[in-house]
């Protein structure tokens, strides 16, 4: 196989996912290849996500796909498994669908030369899970949008029964202070006024002596950042010094993704989560009492082995409890080498399925009430792309939600809006300084 000249970067799965597969995407810009369409390229890596059955299964339907689509076109483009099922299938993947390279989330700063071995005609495999190496051998930033992403810690080590993260991840590992600060001012250099922090656990994010909350106190008096976001959060880590974060440093926005998974005390030990609903609920007390505007966001599983009906209505009371700004919801799935998998009485497909339908109409009406709650609000929407029609821009509001207006504003601006209008998932803001005035 000739080396290949172009790329293209699929992305699935969570916003580490996202953050990686830019970092492969400018190493392999780095290596002197060029960016070009999935159906175009000589290279395709799909940056692959473990986290549920069906997520695993599309990286197969989508190499099929691939595959036949390039035949018809007579091309045989060289294909990468990156990410998560690389991590956890490894070898198995260059066996069943007859791929090129596969490379896990730790080692993708060896792509490069993974390509060359394989267009060389050997596959290629690397799933090293040496921490944080990477990130010393990736080019400087240089191009990115307004809202950018930031690694600052991988990695799990709370075991939640479900879970494959500490498997495909690996154990938590922070970044260095220093090496964060500098990737922060590259980003700024390279266009972004935001920058969300992301870890699978980033509020455990430590250096020395110093926690998330001191980085966020660095990172707000970087000229040029204006806001600053991190996810995902475990509630037992999250300190009060985080908290108090939230009251004191203005351009950490006033949201936070904390998921809880459960509301049954008991479905909770079962998942091994060691906090209990009201753990939580009072956590979430706490972080209102410091920032009273905080819009809350979560994760939720249902259907986890054994869950009863009485015990899944504990979740929808948690739900009417919190008043969550918008949250995600998941059935169940069994995952290989997890805890759960092979825990007794797993729930059957069709309740999983009534009780997904009866959580996100609870969970939809709160994200509608929390919207329609904000209008009337003023506040800043950082400007992230064009709209569908002239002259309209989109972006997010200090709560993410996204926002649409008419503006002369251009993409990485922040306009000063007034919330006027809410639809299903966006809401409309009308900017408040014209460009007349
Ligand atoms: N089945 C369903 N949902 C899961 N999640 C993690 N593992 C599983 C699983 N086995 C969900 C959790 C987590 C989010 C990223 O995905 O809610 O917070
Ligand atoms: Fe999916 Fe988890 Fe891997 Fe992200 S870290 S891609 S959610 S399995």
């Amino acid at each position: 196989m000739p080396a290949p000249k172009t790329f293209h970067v699929k992305s699935f799965g969570c916003q580490m996912n996202v953050y990686d597969g830019e970092r492969m995407a400018e190493l392999m810009t780095a290596d002197g290849l060029t960016l070009a369409d999935a159906n175009a390229a000589d290279l395709v890596v799909l940056n692959t996500c473990h986290i549920r059955e069906k997520a695993t299964e599309k990286v197969y339907s989508d190499i099929g796909r691939l595959r036949k689509h390039a035949r018809q076109h007579g091309r045989e483009p060289m294909i990468a498994v990156a990410g998560c099922v690389a991590q956890a299938e490894g070898a198995e993947i260059i066996a069943r669908a007859k791929v090129d390279v596969v490379v896990g989330p730790q080692a993708y700063h060896t792509l490069p030369a993974l390509v060359r071995q394989a267009a060389a005609g050997a596959p290629a495999l690397d799933t090293d899970l040496l921490a944080l190496t990477k990130f010393d051998q990736l080019p400087t930033r240089r191009r990115v949008g307004p809202s950018a992403f930031l690694t600052v810690q991988e990695g799990c080590d709370k075991f939640c029964t479900y879970c494959v993260v500490p498997y495909t991840r690996g154990a938590e590992v922070s970044r260095a202070f220093d090496a964060i600060v500098e990737e922060a001012r590259a980003l700024v250099d390279a266009g972004a006024r935001e920058i969300t922090l992301l870890g699978q656990n980033v509020n455990a994010w430590a250096d020395g002596t110093r926690g998330l909350h001191d980085l966020i106190r660095t990172l707000d008096r970087l000229p040029g950042l204006h806001r600053i976001r991190y996810t995902t959060s475990h509630p037992n880590d999250l300190t009060q010094g985080l908290i108090d974060a939230h009251r004191d440093v203005e351009s950490l926005m006033p949201f936070l993704h904390l998921p809880v998974q459960a509301g049954s005390d008991r479905v909770l030990r079962a998942m091994n989560r060691s906090h209990t609903r009201d753990s939580y609920l009072r956590l979430l007390d706490r972080i209102r009492a410091a920032r009273p505007d905080i819009a809350l966001s979560g994760d939720f599983i249902v259907g986890f082995p054994g869950e009863t009906e009485a015990e899944f209505a504990e979740t929808l009371s948690l739900v009417d409890a919190v008043g969550y700004a918008q949250a995600f919801s998941f059935k169940y799935s069994p995952r290989p080498g997890t805890p759960a998998a092979t825990m007794a009485d797993q729930v059957a497909p069709e309740v999983m399925d009534d009780r997904l339908q009866r959580l996100q109409t609870a969970l939809n009406r709160d994200q509608q009430g929390f919207n329609a709650a904000t209008l009337g609000r003023s506040c800043t929407v950082l400007i992230e792309r064009r709209g569908k029609l002239p002259g309209q821009m989109l972006g997010k509001s200090p709560w993410l939600q996204s926002v649409h207006l008419l503006t002369d504003a251009q993409v990485g601006d922040l306009v000063e809006v007034e919330l006027v209008q809410a639809g299903p998932n966006s809401l409309s803001g009308l900017e408040r300084i014209s460009q007349a005035a």
